[in-house]
């Protein structure tokens, strides 16, 4: 990749996120945003993915609140033993755990599979929310680039392995719902099939608005294979807008100065943040519905290639072949 399209890849990418604060702006000037109502969740399960820092950790306090036995999936363990601690003490709720999970390793994301399935819980909510932005080149332990194998590749291998249980534990008019975090970065995205790992050249910016475009690709392919199948499981996209996190500690200085100055003004809390997750987990307004793209808790449109199903295909079957999952969009009869 030239210095040119590294610099095109930036731009195109903090172009997204102005027209987004922006956006937020407006609405802050306009009344601002307001908390959608959430029934309580008594009885039901989620993972929470990433739940120990920002949009995670006020999404696991807000799933808490309402009444869902929680399980916090990190790779820090001291502290995710910490913050379930604080989430009951808060909360009062005592359903809130925490369980070891470094998605940049498909070694630990298929032992925290095993762990929970050792359980024997439902899973009634799985919300793919982990991720890294704009991090220096490196890989993760199984040799990928670190935004496409942790945010996108990670997520891909871990729900393929929780579809049995979240298949069993949904209930017609009460689906079993998968969440997956993506962001407008995505609207400036490019898939590159051929160079999905950055090799011919890395840009942190591609990468990251990558892996987001991919999570909303698989969204839409994973709901179609559910639907087919009859499943009572759904799967929708969340972005949470841009909001005011330590996602921001890689990105360049004047940028976090600015963020530090007047995140106030052009971020959403984390809490707010949470709405759009927390909506698509549990709102009744989505029983049923899959395929979704949500900001601000609405239906909005995605970028018009995240629509065609080649493409989701062909980026199946590829995340298939890197994590070892049985494509069974090619050989659904094969055991
Ligand atoms: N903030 C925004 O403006 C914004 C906008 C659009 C989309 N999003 C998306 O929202 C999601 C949450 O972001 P955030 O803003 O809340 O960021 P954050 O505050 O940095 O939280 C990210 C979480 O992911 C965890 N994580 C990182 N690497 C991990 C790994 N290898 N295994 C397991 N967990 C790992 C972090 O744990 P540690 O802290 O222990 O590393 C942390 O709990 C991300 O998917 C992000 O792309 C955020």
């Amino acid at each position: 990749m030239s210095p040119l399209s590294v610099a095109r890849a930036a731009l195109r990418v903090y172009a997204a996120g102005v027209a987004v604060m922006m956006a937020q702006l407006l609405r802050r000037c306009l009344g601002g945003f307001t908390e959608p109502v959430f029934p309580r969740q008594p009885g039901r399960v989620a993972i929470v993915t990433g739940g120990t820092e920002g949009i995670g950790l006020a999404t696991c306090k807000r799933l808490a609140l309402l009444e869902m036995h929680v399980i916090i999936a990190g790779n820090d363990a001291a502290k995710g033993r910490e913050v379930a601690r604080r989430i009951r003490e808060e909360t009062g709720n005592q359903k809130v755990e925490f369980s070891y999970c470094d998605l940049a390793s498909m070694r630990s994301i298929r032992e925290f599979v095993l762990t929970f399935k050792e359980k024997k819980l439902p899973l009634h909510v799985l919300i793919n929310n982990a991720g890294v932005m704009m991090v220096p080149q490196r890989q993760t332990e199984d040799g990928f680039e670190e935004h496409f194998g942790l945010n996108y590749l990670g997520h891909f291998l871990l729900t393929n392995l929780l579809l049995d249980t979240l298949r069993e534990s949904g209930r017609p008019g009460r689906s079993a719902r998968v969440v997956s975090m993506s962001s407008a970065t995505h609207y400036v995205g490019e898939l590159a099939l051929d160079d999905l790992q950055s090799r011919g050249g890395y840009s942190p910016h591609g990468a990251y608005a990558q892996s987001k475009l991919a999570l909303v690709l698989f969204t839409y392919h994973l709901q179609g294979l559910l639907a087919a199948q009859g499943s009572h499981v759904t799967a929708n996209v969340a972005d949470p807008g841009v909001v005011d996190t330590d996602l921001y500690k890689h990105v360049f200085w004047g940028t976090r100065l600015v963020k530090k100055l007047f995140g106030w003004l052009f971020f959403k809390t984390p809490d707010e943040g949470a709405w759009t997750s927390v909506y698509a987990a549990v709102t009744p307004d989505l029983e049923g519905v899959g395929g979704r793209y949500l900001y601000n808790e609405t239906d909005a449109r995605s970028l018009a290639l995240t629509y065609d199903p080649h493409l989701q295909q062909e980026l199946w079957a590829r995340s298939c072949q890197m994590t070892g999952v049985r494509d069974r969009t090619r050989d659904p009869f094969s055991e």
